[in-house]
């Protein structure tokens, strides 16, 4: 249920691997909270791909298009400081920054965060406002690696990695400036059903990883061309059936999945709302 009007639970999807599913799962949050009325806003650290801003460019042009009302929210665009030096540009970034999200939690419910693949600063800062931080990583042990490199016998953890340091760091930063925690889930992304005995390697070294670096691990979503196919449309599974596209056996499966995703994620007000708002046709 939409509630406050001055503090916003922040969202941030990051890690620093490309393509591992940040905007394509961004996307599915941010249509999911819509639809259920929550007042969200989109910020899209990654100014090059502008993947997550691009997508929901798609949507307002598909909408537009075929005379359907989606749920399109607010979206901003914040780009690295190029100005000065490296203090200098620090400085500009987290002064953006800051000035920004103060004003999105004046009146969103929710603000989300999609970070680009690599470190930057503005990636840092976001990971140390987070409320709840999200990181998909593929099925394969070179994506596992992102949090730490675990002992190829026993997927003992033997060093964490520099994001998981970050991530460390983050939680120290929110700790000690309001006292709050973040709740960090690792999701897994694209994971195949052809491949079982990867699938619980993969499985068992997660949750041997879970012991040394805290965080949720949450199945996440399987490998589906559905996912790939949508971006051009700017649809989520969400959408269907309220759109004209034809629904598929995998889209029922793929929307199924989401709705876990969603559930799992835990997010605040998610379980408790009751009245789902009802996408509409606008009349021609
Ligand atoms: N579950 C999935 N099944 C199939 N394809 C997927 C799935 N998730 C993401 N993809 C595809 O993988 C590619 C990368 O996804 P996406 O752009 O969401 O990743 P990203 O982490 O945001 O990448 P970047 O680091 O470049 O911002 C895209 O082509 C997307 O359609
Ligand atoms: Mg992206």
């Amino acid at each position: 249920m939409p509630k406050n009007k001055n503090k916003a639970h922040v969202i941030v999807v990051g890690n620093e691997k490309g393509g591992s599913g940040k905007s394509t799962t961004a996307m599915h949050i941010v249509v999911s909270l819509m639809k259920r009325n929550f007042n969200i806003s989109v910020v899209d650290l990654d100014s090059r791909q502008k993947s997550l801003a691009r997508y929901l460019e798609n949507r307002l042009n598909y909408a537009e298009k075929h005379k359907l009302q989606l749920s399109i929210p607010d979206v901003y665009i914040l780009s690295k400081s190029q100005e000065g030096d490296i203090d200098n540009m620090m400085f500009e970034d987290t002064k953006n920054f800051t000035d920004l999200i103060e004003e999105l939690h004046k009146d969103s419910d929710f603000i989300l965060i999609d970070c680009p693949g690599t470190d930057s600063n503005l990636a840092r800062l976001a990971h140390s406002v987070a409320d709840t931080l999200i990181t998909p990583i593929n099925d394969s042990f070179v994506d596992l690696d992102l949090l730490a490199t675990v002992n190829s016998d026993t997927y003992k953890v033997e060093k964490l990695s520099l994001y998981s340091e970050m991530v460390w760091d983050a939680r120290k930063h929110r700790a000690m400036t309001d006292r709050g925690t973040i709740d960090w889930i690792v999701m897994r992304n694209r994971v195949s059903n052809l491949d079982a005995k990867n699938k619980r390697r993969v499985h068992d070294a997660l949750k041997e990883l879970q012991k040394r670096v805290s965080f949720r691990y949450i199945q996440g979503l399987a490998e589906r061309v559905i996912y790939r196919e949508l971006f051009p449309k700017g649809l989520t599974l969400v959408d269907f059936p309220d759109t004209e596209e034809k629904v598929t056996l995998s889209h029922i499966a793929a929307r199924q999945e989401i709705r876990r995703l969603m559930s799992d994620l835990g997010l605040p007000g998610w379980n408790e709302v009751k009245g789902v708002k009802a996408e509409t046709r606008f009349s021609a």
